[in-house]
């Protein structure tokens, strides 16, 4: 074994990850009284929840008639048909709650010239259960409303004597011999220390993998890190082959430009300055889900209808709105324009391209954030001790693809559903059972060895190697061959993490140490999307096959579980068809929501 000087810490519940649903997670439990700490990588306001832009969807009806039920739909339509009905319902149900309490919180949320909170449109959110028109549901802090949540979630957790331990990095689970999760092993990146983490609730908070692309909306520090760990301790991963390209990135940079551009008027172009949306989504336009926009980008492209010398990209119009609009509703996007695209908007389109955004795959959860490691006869078995919330998390609530700002008031709404679930099964009164001395010894091996790997490929040309195999053959269209072809080379990438060659062998500040780590949680991540793609014979959400254009809900109205460790097993879970509440208690018709063509 490994020798390393170790601390220990006891806690009721750790949470590692400090975005928006790990600071929500670990404010409730601190709120409650549960003896809570925080890990986190990075300082808690420079978590990649401070990059959302455009806002978190609730159904307020500050700007005209909205319901719980119409979101709820929404969701299930924009879900394709993939996401558990009950914590759909539940996410819909209890948004409301969740942003007021944010708002108490102290959230500096625009206003409506009557106080109340400013809400726009976003693409796939209607009414009249998506027979009525666009509706204003987004609730935004100007274009900068995950900046203005993680402030205030950070200073309410401090306020409620949570601790936390920051630019630490977690690296492995301590997993029982029972399966129940004891807590984490993390290294102090700052003065090179090493921490066992006992807790009786362990928190996975960490945000996506967006990094396993080579271009994305999302931090380089989005590694997929709880997804790596889960793997690690033997826990499958659900529907990894749903990764949701936005369709606003910054041509070249991947700098987002918030689909609330487009919520407050702007719209898109071809070559020939058409405004396609209106052809292939007649009814929602601009505004369709963001699959089916990035879809049609991608089809204007390749019909040789793109802009610019190469007709690579396409053009976003801002430049017809009020430039005092701008300034007061998308100040953000109109510095990220100037910087990383040098476009004056009040004046000129931005070049745009579908961009990889987000996650809709994680670590399959309940509606409570408790972690779920299915057996044939129990698809829903709970793995005692484990939690995982936020991006990190399958809940499943976006199914195959998610809407705009319902990512946001998922972070809040399963943040805070964890830490009610905490409250319930954390026995306070009892210590913290011995650890499974094992596991934290294994964990000390795995770290040992790459800290001195000694082999022949560094960890950043694998890293580049991964990313444009995961950019070129798991991309928005994908075809038997291309996901073949993916799956091959990304079985030869993954065979040479076991000659990586780390070049710096200290223990203060070793980013290439840390990239190392990263890039071994980011390996699962890949492989499993990648595989389940390949498996998955239909068009569902972000999973647009070329080979089998339509969905199918008789054989592939399921979830998909890939267990990764020398290689990928799939085998697949039933999907909850049962909303929580019945139409008799006031709950939402199921004939709504039965499964139907998606148009917009
Ligand atoms: O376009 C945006 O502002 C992104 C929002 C989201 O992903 O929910």
């Amino acid at each position: 074994m490994a020798a390393y000087d170790y601390e220990t810490h006891e806690y009721d519940c750790i949470v590692i990850g400090a975005g928006g649903a790990g600071l929500r997670a670990t404010l409730g439990m601190a709120e409650q009284g549960l003896r809570t700490a925080c890990i986190t990588k990075v300082f808690p306001t420079r978590s990649h929840t401070v990059a959302a832009q455009g806002g978190i969807a609730a159904s307020l009806s500050n700007m005209g008639p909205d319901h719980w039920q119409w979101h709820m739909y929404d969701t299930v339509k924009g879900s394709d048909w993939l996401g558990d009905t009950d914590a759909m319902e539940y996410l819909a149900r209890e948004a409301p709650k969740a942003v007021y309490e944010l708002e108490h919180y102290g959230v500096p949320f625009s206003r409506t010239e009557d106080g109340k909170i400013y809400q726009r449109p976003f693409g796939g959110h209607t009414t009249e259960f998506g027979e009525g028109p666009p509706v204003q549901r987004t609730c935004a802090a100007a274009d900068r409303t995950g900046h203005a949540i993680l402030h205030t979630l950070y200073g309410q957790s401090l306020k409620n004597n949570a601790e936390f331990y920051i630019e630490y990095f977690a690296t492995d689970l301590i997993m029982a011999e029972d399966g129940t999760c004891q807590g984490v092993v993390a290294w102090n990146l700052e003065d090179g220390s090493m921490h066992v983490f006992s807790a009786k609730m362990t928190v996975l908070a960490t945000g996506g993998y967006g990094r396993a692309y080579f271009s994305a909306t999302s931090a380089h520090t989005c590694t997929g890190d709880g997804g790596g760990m889960a793997a690690r301790a033997g826990l499958p991963l659900q529907d990894m082959e749903f990764v949701q390209f936005h369709p606003t990135g910054i041509y070249g940079s991947g700098t987002l430009i918030t689909e609330g551009a487009r919520g407050e008027g702007g719209y898109l172009t071809n070559s020939e300055g058409e405004r396609f949306m209106e052809r292939y989504a007649p009814t929602y336009k601009d505004l369709a889900s963001r699959d089916v926009v990035s879809r049609c980008m991608t089809l204007e492209i390749r019909e040789g209808r793109g802009v610019g010398a190469d007709s690579d990209h396409i053009h976003l119009h801002l430049n017809h709105l009020p430039p005092e609009t701008l300034a007061l509703r998308l100040p953000g996007i109109t510095e990220s324009a100037r910087i990383f695209a040098g476009v004056d908007l009040t004046r000129e389109p931005i070049p745009v391209l579908p961009t990889v955004h987000y996650n809709m795959g994680g670590i399959p959860t309940n509606y409570w954030g408790e972690v779920l490691n299915p057996t044939a006869d129990n698809p829903d078995r709970i793995s005692p001790g484990l939690m995982a919330v936020g991006e990190a998390g399958c809940a499943s609530v976006h199914g195959a693809n998610r809407l705009g700002s319902n990512s946001l008031i998922d972070l809040v709404v399963f943040g805070r559903a964890a830490a009610i679930k905490a409250g319930e099964v954390v026995d306070r009164t009892g210590g913290n059972p011995a650890l499974n001395q094992a596991s934290v010894d294994a964990a000390f091996d795995r770290f040992d060895r790459f800290r001195h790997a000694d082999g022949a490929v560094p960890t950043a040309d694998l890293r580049l190697e991964m990313q444009k195999t995961m950019q070129e053959d798991a991309a928005v269209f994908r075809t038997d061959k291309t996901l073949a072809e993916g799956v091959k080379k990304m079985n030869g990438v993954a065979a040479k993490m076991s000659d990586l060659k780390v070049s710096d062998r200290s223990m203060v500040w070793n980013s290439d140490l840390m990239e190392t780590l990263e890039l071994d949680n980011l390996m699962p991540n890949a492989l499993a999307t990648i595989v389940s793609a390949e498996a998955r014979k239909e068009s569902r959400g972000a999973q647009a096959h070329e080979d089998y254009p339509d969905r199918d809900d008789v054989n592939w109205r399921k979830h998909t579980l890939a267990t990764v460790d020398d290689k990928v097993t799939l085998t697949y879970r039933p999907v909850h068809l049962d909303p929580l509440s019945s139409e008799a208690e006031g709950g939402i018709e199921i004939k709504k929501i039965a499964p139907k063509a998606r148009v917009y």
